[in-house]
């Protein structure tokens, strides 16, 4: 991988999506840029979900990883940004709370409490990251189960002090990985996720099957056992659902 340092920081009071943002402004924006919001008007999350926050509550955020790179590294960026927060989760929150989801979630207890959204454009990934952090009233239902920090910690964390130790974590784990093949980052993260044999519910697209999981794929597919057939499946697109309580 080339080795990449987050160091051009720009603060937006509001934006329709700081992934928008840095797709609009590609151009004239060096690689290694990070755009903070304090709000975000149309939040966008996988599979053209959107993603709520609020004003100054929540972290709403996009890194800019500019040329060299191809779709199939959209989705092994974010498995190194979900190493990073679960690093930043770990200062606030207990380490047996924090799990890792396939593809792009970060859970506590059980629960949403960040999600990542990278999307490849032209050779260069946008890896957008939304953190709950302090307590809010979402304006319409989130459909998931979720959480913020402050639940999760029982205190308040200081945002600004909570978006230089995000960058921070960002940039020791890309530092961390920087003589790494990118194809390699999948099963890295799979190991932090320690996710092996796990039972899960899957839908993609029109399937839906139940199974244990084997490993990820160097393309960052996940590989599941099919327990009606006992065939091995990858998936690269959907939902997995953890069935078991662990
Ligand atoms: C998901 O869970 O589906 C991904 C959610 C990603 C949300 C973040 S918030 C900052 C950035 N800008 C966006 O519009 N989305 C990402």
């Amino acid at each position: 991988m080339r080795s990449i340092t987050f160091n051009n920081i720009l603060e937006l009071k509001t934006v329709d999506s700081t992934n928008s943002y840095l797709k609009k402004h590609i151009s004239g924006l060096k690689t290694g840029t990070v755009v903070f919001s304090g709000e975000q008007t149309s939040g966008r999350g996988r599979m053209n979900r959107n993603w709520q926050g609020e004003k100054d509550k929540s972290v709403f955020c996009s890194f800019l990883l500019k040329e060299m790179y191809e779709p199939i590294d959209a989705v092994r960026i974010t498995f190194l940004f979900s190493i990073a927060v679960r690093f930043l989760l770990l200062k606030y929150i207990p380490n047996s709370k924090i799990k890792l989801k396939w593809p792009n979630d970060v859970l506590c207890s059980g629960k949403k409490i960040c999600g990542i959204l990278s999307e490849h454009t032209g050779d260069s990934v946008i890896s957008g990251i939304g953190l709950n952090v302090l307590n809010f009233d979402p304006e319409k239902e989130i459909e998931q189960p979720w959480t913020t920090v402050e639940s999760e910690s029982g205190s308040r964390p200081d945002i600004a002090g909570f978006k230089i130790s995000l960058i921070e974590c960002v940039n020791q784990v890309f530092e961390r990985y920087c003589t790494t093949e990118l194809s390699d980052i999948p099963s890295i993260w799979f190991r932090e996720a320690g996710i092996l044999n796990r039972r899960v519910s899957v839908v993609s697209g029109k399937e839906s099957f139940s199974g244990k999981i084997r490993m990820t794929d160097s393309n960052g597919g996940l590989v599941i056992t099919d327990e009606r057939t006992g065939e091995l499946r990858s998936i690269y697109t959907g939902d997995i659902n953890y069935d078991d309580k662990l």
